[in-house]
């Protein structure tokens, strides 16, 4: 089996859709869950299902974030990794990293990539007017929010829709899509899944 690190920063609920579907006859296995945030709810979730957590806290790094990643590089040696799933992980990584980890490190990000990079996703698709909006799962590249697509899944935005309603719409369907995305790549299958 492909062994996973999965990495959060937050509430994990991602973290537990991937875990939760690799517990069902899967080419791949959670072996750690990894956090730059002491108190992501996601760590303790990991800690008690029984999985192995690391957690780098990134603030005495400061700006230092090669150094942040050679702390996290380090603690994940012994899990001997096959992929990396980030999974709301809000730390940017820098090229030397997602470069080691070439094809071997998926994201999910609240868009459908290439609109809307960065943060504010669901705001930003509100006040273009946008009529749908979405998930999307990609291969890590250097460049930010980028790199190519594994999968998408659009979301109908209604009138009225704050932020919040439309990230929730979005997150339903971010669970849908990261396990059956994953359980793809990690049998070899590379082509897109539009959901
Ligand atoms: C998810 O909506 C994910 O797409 C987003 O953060 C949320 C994490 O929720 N990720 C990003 O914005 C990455 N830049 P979760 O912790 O409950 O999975």
């Amino acid at each position: 089996k492909k062994r996973v690190g999965i990495f959060v920063s937050g509430g994990g609920s991602n973290m537990r859709a991937l875990v939760e579907d690799m517990g069902r006859d899967h080419p791949a296995e959670p072996v750690v869950v990894v956090s730059n945030n002491p108190h992501a709810r996601g760590i303790t979730w990991a800690q008690d299902a029984g999985l192995a957590t690391v957690v780098v806290d990134h603030y005495p790094f400061g700006r230092d974030r090669a150094a942040f990643e050679a702390a996290i590089t380090e603690a994940l040696a012994p899990h001997d990794l096959d992929l990396i799933c980030l999974a709301g992980f809000m730390r940017v990584l820098t090229a030397g990293f997602v470069t080691h980890w070439r094809d071997r490190m998926l994201n999910i990000h609240p868009s459908l990539l290439p609109k809307y990079r960065g943060l504010h996703t669901h705001a930003r698709a509100l006040e273009a007017g946008d009529t749908e909006h979405g998930c999307t799962v990609h291969l890590v590249t250097p460049e930010l929010d980028d790199g190519p697509v594994l999968g998408q899944v659009r979301v109908p935005i209604h009138a009225g829709d704050t932020p919040d309603d439309l990230a929730a719409r979005v997150l339903v369907q971010e669970h849908r899509l990261y396990p059956a995305v994953l359980r793809r790549y990690a049998a070899g299958d590379r082509a897109p899944l539009m959901l």
